[in-house]
């Protein structure tokens, strides 16, 4: 795993605009935004899906950075005093103030816009890069993330049925995991009835995960230390976020993320071996918070 987050950060690095394009300072953040940190959850759901599907390496690389652009500038936006107010991201000063709160606007901006002339780039046939561009526009769009983002922005200092809540993490987070997955597997083979089954589990897998993902996130402000987080603990209860451990207390959360996991792998035993690796992602991902 190590050697495939190496080669995601490489090929990041490589479909971002360089530092010395003009104008330097926002090229400069912009890199400072995307690189050198995270866990590179996304791409690496990407590169596992797409060796399910014997997708070439050079369209998967491609891809998992435009995902990972698109997540990056959710992130840039989210920390901005708009939203969450965060001083700290990965280890380091959010870009709004390492920089200024101007350029962390046009950050995000810019990872969006450069995800898509990514995908429109990628060495596939047309069509396919079509899908692709569909799938990460849906995933990123206003009933997905940015959707999801504003339920939680309206949410604060209220509370939400589980439901509810569960809709919010769908949205804010779980479509773009989904869409990470998705798109591994459409780098390699579409989206047809002749492949229905391997789109059906991992429809099932990506939606089992993805709500898991921020069950975890919740988990871990609750619990977690900053250094170890990278990001400011204890967050959501100063903003009074409604989250899985606001709503259904910790153990409830644990016990739901296990209940995730579990679905998560059942969801891949059709799929034999080569899901091995997705299967390693859901421990991954949920592990982290027990
Ligand atoms: C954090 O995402 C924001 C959520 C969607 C929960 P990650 O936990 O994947 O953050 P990085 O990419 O590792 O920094
Ligand atoms: C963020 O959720 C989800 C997106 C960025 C889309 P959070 O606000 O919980 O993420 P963190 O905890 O700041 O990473
Ligand atoms: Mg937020
Ligand atoms: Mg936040
Ligand atoms: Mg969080």
């Amino acid at each position: 795993m190590q050697g495939t987050t190496r080669r995601i950060e490489t090929a990041l690095g490589l479909h971002l605009p360089p530092p010395d394009t003009r104008p330097t300072r926002l090229h400069e953040a912009l890199r400072y935004a995307a690189l050198g940190g995270g866990k590179r959850i996304r791409p690496l759901l990407c590169q596992a899906a797409g060796a399910l599907a014997e997708a070439p390496p050079d369209a998967l690389d491609a891809t998992g950075a435009a995902i990972e652009m698109v997540h990056v500038y959710s992130l840039v936006h989210d920390d901005l005093p708009a939203m969450d107010d965060d001083d700290l991201r990965r280890g380091k000063p959010t870009v709004h103030v390492a920089y200024d709160e101007a350029t962390a606007i046009l950050v995000g901006d810019a990872l969006q816009a450069q995800a898509f002339f990514t995908l429109s780039e990628l060495p596939l046939p047309a069509e396919r890069r079509i899908a692709l561009v569909r799938e990460l526009a849906q995933a990123g769009g206003s009933r997905h993330l940015v959707g999801g983002q504003a339920i939680d922005l309206q949410s604060a200092g209220r509370s939400l049925s589980q439901p509810a809540l569960e809709q919010m993490h769908r949205m804010k987070t779980g479509a773009l995991i989904r869409a990470a997955v998705r798109m591994g597997a459409l780098c390699g083979l579409a989206d047809t009835p002749a492949n229905a089954a391997l789109y059906r589990a991992l429809d099932d897998y990506s939606n089992a995960i993805g709500l898991a993902f921020q069950v975890v996130d919740d988990i871990l402000d609750a619990t977690a230390d900053t250094a170890t987080l990278g990001k400011t603990a204890g967050k959501d209860a100063d903003d009074d976020k409604p989250t899985c451990v606001s709503m259904l207390g910790l153990a409830a959360s644990r016990a739901l993320a296990g209940e995730l996991r579990e679905r998560a792998h059942a969801a891949l035993a059709p799929l034999g071996p080569g899901a091995r690796r997705l299967g390693q992602l859901a421990d991954l991902v949920i592990q982290r918070a027990h």
